[in-house]
């Protein structure tokens, strides 16, 4: 899998992309993560990439030339199978749409600044719009980090058998089970017994229970994914 990533602060992505089973996976070559700097697409001298919104209104919005220019320059390498623009006003990220990404071949997020992209991006260029949640980042650059990390995660081969994704949280559309390791008794605290017992059916019937039970709790008994 291909991921490129437009931004007009690249610097705000490359720690996060580096660390852990994100380097792993570009390690073993199960997934390439290419940054752009939006500003090597701009016009003038001084690389301005934003500017103020028609009509009036605080903030500056994402000019639409540059993001136009390097999307049509990566679309003549490759074809993509998703250009989505990051966005507080997007569609909602969950599980689902994780793994439904973690299939394509090639995916181009397109980090919006917190005020807003040229809309005329969105109606020519993406083919979907995402947001990670109901609240404003300062930009979608942090939006395309936990998007990358969730997705890269479901490629095949990125995680181990012991890592495996397929007993998270939300694969099953149910929140995960309290763990605990040694030891049994800290200041106090124990491990449920049930836990100690070594009896596999009984841990996993508990087990069972508590993601009914959490779920039914946190998510109001209606969540899926
Ligand atoms: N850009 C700013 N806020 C965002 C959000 N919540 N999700 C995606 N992109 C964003």
């Amino acid at each position: 899998m291909r991921i490129d990533i437009l931004t007009g602060l690249p610097k705000l992505l490359e720690s996060p992309l580096q660390e852990s089973i994100l380097r792993r996976a570009q390690e073993k070559g199960k997934v390439e993560i290419v940054i752009h700097d939006l500003r090597e697409f701009a016009h003038d001298k001084h690389k301005t990439i934003d500017d103020t919104p028609y009509g009036g209104g605080a903030g500056m919005i994402l000019k639409p030339e540059p993001i136009f220019e390097c999307v049509e320059s990566l679309g003549s390498q490759r074809s993509y199978d998703e250009v989505i623009l990051l966005t507080p006003d997007g569609e909602p990220f969950s599980q689902r749409v994780a793994n439904e990404l973690s299939l394509k071949a090639n995916v181009m997020l397109i980090c919006g600044h917190y005020k807003g992209v040229d809309e005329r991006v969105r109606e020519a260029l993406a083919t979907r719009s995402v947001s990670i949640g109901d609240y404003v980042l300062t930009g979608g650059e942090l939006a395309a980090a936990v998007i990358v990390d969730a997705v890269v995660r479901l490629v095949p081969g990125v995680l181990n058998d012991t890592e495996s994704a397929l007993s998270d949280s939300f694969q099953d559309g149910l929140l995960g089970a309290p763990q605990y390791t040694r030891p049994a008794e800290y200041r106090g605290l124990n491990v449920p017994d049930v836990l100690l017992s070594g009896n596999h059916s009984e841990i996993e019937e508990w087990r069972q229970q508590q993601r009914f039970a959490r779920t039914k709790s946190r998510r109001k008994g209606n969540y899926s994914s």
